[in-house]
């Protein structure tokens, strides 16, 4: 239903466009009663999904990754959609409105799409306003990032803002200095300011009576050396696990024209293009480090069969988002059935 009928009238319209009127879409629908007709429909309970990472309980593998639930606006309707864990966010200090439109378009053929939003959102104190609300036992993360506006130098006291703002109101944290969107925040992926970054937030973990799970997330632009360092900076600073991977900057391998590429511009590539090199730096982590930093699988999951090599690869647990809006929510549900055959 979804893919020959829903997708193809959605896809005529601008991206950004449809994942505004989509929220809108599935929130009527939950005012006017359908929620559990969705979680009949779409979720799996099986207590053979269940999973312990990181120390958190999750009762499915399966969660949504950053950037579709940007603002915390829709976390309670989207644990309806059989989803483990619902990661919102990046979240920065300010609201701040992200770099000027068109900055969301799809490569049709190739199942993909690019981004340049810019972490467009409403700042962290707008989010915690709608964590208050939390109707769903749905484990939540909480991906922080910095203002565009405050230099690497400063990188540090913003991740600290939104981290203590956040603390009591998500279930882990994901660090993100892997957009490719946001002027020079990829810099600071080098070991020096990535070690100082995680070590700090550890500190102010580590003092709270309840200390929380915080993840790092990666690009899959990072080389095997990068990647060496990764795991040395992850274990030094404490870190209890990797999110693999953010999007990417390259344009290959890609079927949609040159110049069509070229006019879109800068920006993350997600989706199918993204699926074999994000599996290659998971299974690069999880050998290097002997299996001993948990992993969340993410980057161009468009089937069972993609997840599950992810989970072969090394990764606990997975996340989607652009399979999701070219597959539709009924992957999530194909997902648990073949985990749970396999
Ligand atoms: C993203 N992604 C993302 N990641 C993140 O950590 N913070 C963010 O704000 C966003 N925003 C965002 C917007 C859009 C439109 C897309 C498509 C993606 C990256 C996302 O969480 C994921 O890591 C990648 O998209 C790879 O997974 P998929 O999309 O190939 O399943």
């Amino acid at each position: 239903m979804y893919k020959f009928l829903l997708r193809p009238l959605l896809f005529c319209f601008d991206p950004e466009q449809v994942h505004h009127f989509t929220f809108g879409l599935i929130r009527l629908m939950h005012k006017i009663g359908l929620g559990p007709l969705f979680r009949s429909i779409y979720a799996k309970k099986d207590p053979k999904l269940k999973r312990e990472v990181f120390g958190l309980t999750f009762d499915n593998p399966v969660g949504l990754a950053a950037g579709f639930d940007k603002d915390a606006k829709l976390y309670n309707e989207l644990s309806n959609f059989g989803f483990g864990f619902v990661e919102i966010g990046t979240i920065t200090p300010k609201p701040q409105d992200g770099n000027p439109k068109k900055r969301l378009f799809r490569l049709k053929k190739d199942k993909a799409i690019i981004n340049r939003m810019g972490f467009n959102n409403q700042g962290v104190e707008a989010a915690i306003g709608r964590l208050k609300n939390r109707k769903t036992q749905i484990i939540i993360g909480g991906n922080i990032g910095k203002n565009k506006v405050t230099p690497n130098e400063e990188a540090t006291s913003d991740y600290i803002k939104c981290f203590e703002a956040l603390f009591d109101h998500v279930d882990y944290f994901v660090v993100n200095v892997s957009s490719p969107n946001t002027p020079n925040l990829r810099a600071l992926q080098e070991k020096e300011p990535l070690t100082e970054l995680l070590k700090t937030l550890q500190v102010k973990n580590q003092a709270k009576s309840n200390p929380k799970p915080i993840l790092l997330k990666i690009a899959p632009d990072l080389n095997e050396d990068q990647l060496l360092d990764i795991i040395d900076i992850v274990r030094d600073s404490n870190t209890d696990g990797i999110i693999a991977t953010n999007t990417t900057i390259a344009r290959e391998p890609l079927t949609t024209s040159a110049e069509k590429v070229k006019a879109i511009g800068n920006g993350g590539l997600s989706g199918k293009p993204l699926t074999s090199r994000s599996t290659e730096v998971i299974r690069f982590l999880h050998q290097k480090s002997e299996g001993s930093i948990p992993i969340i699988g993410v980057g161009g999951i468009h089937s069972a069969e993609d997840a599950l090599e992810k989970i072969e690869a090394g990764a606990s647990l997975v996340q989607l988002y652009t399979g999701f809006i070219y597959e539709g929510p009924a992957l999530v549900k194909a997902i648990h059935k073949s985990l749970l055959n396999a």
